[in-house]
Parts: C-alpha cells; sequence; structure tokens
C-alpha cells in the first residue's frame, strides 16, 4: 500500500461534534496517527473551535471573541459537548498521537509557545515537544512563533497556488506545507519536496481524491473520517514526530528524538 499520512481533522468530525472532547476520543480510537485542531485565545484563555461565530456549531450567537469565557464554556457545541480548552485536550490525547494546533485566531503565537513550553515542563508529561506542529494561514503568527521557539514545527498553511509555488513555506522555515487539495498540482509538490517540505493536504475526505492526492505524491492529508485514510494507505513512522517524517533532525544536537510513548 502507499503512504499517506492520516491526519483526524478536528478530531474525528465526520463522527462527533468538530473540535470536541468526542471527535478527539474517537480519532484516537480510530488509531489516528496525527490530529488536527483550532485554536483562539479568548478572555486569557486557549479555546479549541473553528469558526469566528458562534451560530454553526453552538447554540451560541455573535462572535466567539465577543464573549466572556464563562459563557462560551457554558455552550452546547453539539451532542451535550462543551468547547474544549487547548489543556483539555492535550490532557485527553498524552502524546498518544501527533498535534497539529492550527492558529486561528490573531495572537494565539505568542499564548500557545508559552502553553506548550509549560506543559513540556509538567512532572510526568506525556508529550514531546516533536510531535507538536504549529500551523496557520496567518504566517505572521507563524513567525512569531518561530522567534518564540524555534524548536517547534511550523506547518505553513495556503489557499490555492502561489506563484512561487511552496517558496513561502521555506522563508518560514516549515517542516510541512498544507494547501487545499482541489487545486493541488504535481508541480506544487514538487517543489516542496524539492525544498525539503512535508505536504499535508486538506480537506480529503473522498476516496478518488484520496487517490489523487497519492498519485501526486502527497505526504498527508487531513481527513474527517479517519478510517478512510487507514484503511487504504500505510502510516509512516511518526515516533520521530513531525520533523521525523520530514527526515530532518528537530534538534541541533541530535538530543530527544525518541518519543516517550506510553
Ligand atoms: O489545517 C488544515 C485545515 O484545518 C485548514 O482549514 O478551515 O479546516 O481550519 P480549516
Ligand atoms: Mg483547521
Amino acid at each position: 500500500m502507499p503512504s499517506l499520512l492520516c491526519i483526524a481533522h478536528r478530531g474525528a468530525m465526520g463522527h462527533a461534534p468538530e473540535n470536541t472532547l468526542a471527535a478527539f476520543r474517537k480519532a484516537l480510537e480510530l488509531g489516528a496517527p496525527a490530529i488536527e485542531l483550532d485554536v483562539y485565545a479568548v478572555d486569557g484563555e486557549l479555546l479549541v473551535f473553528h469558526d469566528d461565530r458562534l451560530e454553526r456549531t453552538t447554540n451560541g450567537r455573535g462572535r466567539l471573541q465577543d464573549q466572556a469565557l464563562s459563557g462560551l464554556r457554558a455552550l452546547d457545541a453539539g451532542e451535550g459537548e462543551r468547547i474544549p480548552t487547548l489543556a483539555e485536550v492535550c490532557e485527553l490525547i498524552a502524546g498518544r498521537s501527533l498535534l497539529n494546533i492550527e492558529l486561528k485566531g490573531a495572537g494565539t503565537a505568542a499564548p500557545v509557545t508559552a502553553f506548550l513550553q509549560a506543559l513540556l515542563a509538567q512532572p510526568g508529561c506525556r508529550w514531546h515537544k516533536s510531535q507538536f506542529l504549529l500551523s496557520s494561514f496567518n504566517h505572521r503568527e507563524l513567525q512569531q512563533a518561530a522567534m518564540l521557539d524555534p524548536e517547534l514545527a511550523l506547518g505553513a498553511l495556503c489557499y490555492g497556488l502561489p506563484l512561487d509555488d511552496a517558496r513561502f513555506a521555506s522563508d518560514l522555515k516549515a517542516v510541512t506545507v498544507n494547501p487545499g487539495h482541489d487545486m493541488l498540482d504535481r508541480r506544487f509538490v514538487e517543489d516542496a519536496h524539492a525544498r525539503g517540505l512535508l505536504v499535508c493536504a486538506y480537506t480529503v475526505n473522498e476516496v478518488d481524491e484520496l487517490a489523487r492526492m497519492a498519485a501526486l505524491a502527497v505526504d498527508g492529508v487531513f481527513c474527517n473520517y479517519p478510517e478512510r485514510v487507514l484503511n487504504a494507505f500505510d502510516q509512516p513512522d511518526t515516533r520521530h514526530g513531525w520533523r521525523g517524517l520530514a527526515g530532518t533532525d528537530p534538534q541541533p544536537d541530535g538530543r530527544g528524538l525518541m518519543l516517550r510513548y506510553p
């Protein structure tokens, strides 16, 4: 079987309300080796949520960032689930998969890097730094994250096809470039690979599109139904984290590559 990394999109959002603990539990149950979520910083807390408004996925109304944290935490995010904090999701997953934290809200780079540093410093922490990928469409946030913690792996998201292909991602010193699947073509994938980047395409749910991605030699896909990827494609060895998948040493002195799996 060809290899295609399965990244469970917003948890396994095809099976449970997106970006909720139920969706992350389902992704783990299905055996997803990588999980993606979206974060905003609201009222001093990092919340796992996709939209800038509440209406589509909750029983609330209005802009997420205009609300008080207590009100947001009381909302129904689907099937009785609550909007989780990033800390709650990290506690649930506990290093059992790679985690892609998409910086969705402006001003998330600083609190997320601080959160990860504190998490990784906790005694008994089940995570290894190499398991985290910070991604964003907001490349200024990625640049700031890189300044705050150069060891964190970055994923550069984009819509469409830039004129100079994946150059923006190598300029950011990203580990992955994450384009939409619909316009993705061979030229872009070859350019990304020539730059040493992994290509992870979003959001690929249909079997024929998964096959097209594999034929283009795409490395990973964000999918709402992880089992569709897992049933049809081999999974790469994720024990060395995101940079390990890209074949690049995460640490200048080569330390700390092996993950501490439970
Ligand atoms: O990170 C991949 C994908 O999640 C990007 O788009 O809108 O689903 O966050 P979106
Ligand atoms: Mg996302």
